[in-house]
């Protein structure tokens, strides 16, 4: 279990030890943890400087931070290697080709065996094993959409309830208290585990005008549904359902007329708009009992994994994971929930768009993930059919991806039905006298002038 927090025990500074550094070279080192915490070892202050270096720069007195490879699996503690003997240098030069030390824990490396920037195999290498590393469970579906839908109901008021609360406390100068979320997140949290279509259907068609309201439940059923398919435990799926509810919390602290804004953005509303991950990691460290990951999400979901982002830059893997998580998921659900059909793209267009991002401002890895979470045609995608019928993707199965459960709603010649009726493309035959029935295309939002927020399945 990760270490739970205590109120106001965690800042989130940039790195000091410049001295340490040449004024030439990047700033490696992206944050640092200082102050006291509950449990699990943070005790001390610590600013850390790690540099990533070759194993064959290793001396005695070095510590080692992360090696490229998972510490399991390995002899050594996880919480890292102060490097004692040659004994332990050969240890890890047998394992490893790199690691990173911390130089504010031991020695400094010789400049000759410094690597410097981000992205190579074993970068790569390390970010496919810190996704898999997340496995703990393969989660079966354990109830049909139709017979989850009321569950998924209740629960999702529940949370609206409470998102609902907590933001107006919120804007009324009181505390955050997490309890009021906590029943809401741990009914969805539940229904996704049974069966994440009915919950995701939910998100597509109910909308609200309320921007910041829409987006939190939308990236939190995100998050569960994304954790789930990664195979995240119970325990770990309740924290990123309510990194979602929260990650966004300081832009309750930004000026409502920014928010509000639809021209182009100038300097100092960029300026503005950024310092709410500051006011979300304010507000964090102000409440009981956060996780210590809440707090992480907070803190990186606008690092990039190209080193775009901000606050500080950061670099592929890096980013803590549910940083990296939550940045993907606040994209997606943003570019799918824009107020009006005009501006949004359908969520067929935004996985193709998302796809471009690999490697760029994404992991690719985690992008190809969040594709197989979601599909190529996510629930809520207007689609049309091989026979030229029109209708909405209602439901999307975990090992058919490309043929889900579609809601036909025009026909063939696009005359708008009296009944909708829903087709399971999984079903559909090959081999008959007819031709297989299939997607054959993506369509915007708003064609044949549709709206599937105006659409209900009881
Ligand atoms: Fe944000």
């Amino acid at each position: 279990m990760p270490p739970q927090i205590a109120a106001g025990a965690y800042r989130w500074t940039r790195s000091r030890a410049p001295h340490k550094q040449a004024a030439h070279q990047k700033p490696l080192l992206r944050y640092a943890r200082t102050g006291r915490c509950q449990a699990g070892g943070w005790g001390v202050s610590a600013y850390s400087q790690e540099f990533r270096i070759s194993v064959a720069g290793l001396t005695k007195g070095m510590y080692v931070t992360r090696l490229d490879r998972p510490w399991l699996g390995t002899s050594f503690p996880l919480e890292g290697l102060m490097i004692g003997s040659d004994e332990d240098i050969a240890k890890v030069q047998r394992l490893c080709h790199f690691v990173h030390v911390d130089v504010a824990r031991g020695k400094s490396p010789d400049s000759r065996y410094v690597l410097l920037g981000a992205s190579d195999l074993m970068e790569k290498a390390r970010g496919h094993d810190a996704i898999a590393g997340l496995r703990k469970t393969t989660w079966e579906t354990r109830s049909d959409f139709k017979a989850e839908m009321p569950e998924a109901k209740k629960a999702h008021q529940s949370l609206e309830a409470g998102i609902e609360e907590v933001m107006f406390d919120l804007q009324n100068g009181r505390k955050l208290d997490l309890q009021k979320l906590k029943d809401g997140v741990d009914a969805m949290v539940e229904s996704i585990s049974r069966n994440p279509a009915a919950f995701i259907w939910l998100k597509a068609i109910k909308r609200k005008n309320d921007y910041a309201y829409q987006h939190a439940l939308g990236c939190s059923i995100w998050a569960a549904s994304f954790g789930r398919h990664l195979g995240m435990n119970h325990d770990e799926l309740s924290e990123l359902a309510l990194s979602g509810l929260l990650f966004d919390v300081g832009k309750m602290r930004l000026p409502s007329e920014l928010l509000a804004k639809t021209t182009v953005f100038d300097e100092a509303d960029h300026e503005l708009m950024h310092s709410h991950v500051q006011h979300g990691i304010d507000i964090l460290n102000d409440t009981p009992n956060v996780p210590y990951r809440v707090l992480e999400a907070a803190a990186t979901h606008h690092e990039r994994h190209d080193g775009s982002g901000y606050p500080n830059g950061m670099h592929g893997n890096d980013i803590p994971m549910f940083g990296r998580i939550l940045g993907l998921i606040d994209i997606y659900d943003a570019m799918t929930s824009v107020h009006s059909y005009a501006d949004s793209r359908s969520p067929h267009q935004t996985v193709m768009e998302l796809y471009q991002s690999r490697d760029s401002m994404f992991q690719a890895e985690l992008v190809e993930q969040f594709i197989q979470t979601c599909g190529i045609y996510p629930s809520g995608s207007l689609v049309e059919l091989s026979d030229g019928r029109v209708g909405v993707v209602t439901a999307v199965h975990e090992l058919k991806r490309l043929r889900p459960d579609v809601m036909i709603l025009l026909d063939a010649d696009k005359t708008p039905l009296r009944e909708f009726y829903s087709i399971d493309l999984s079903h559909a035959k090959e081999g008959g006298d007819e031709p297989l029935l299939t997607i054959k295309r993506g369509l915007q939002e708003g064609a044949f002038g549709i709206d599937p927020t105006e659409l209900f399945l009881d």
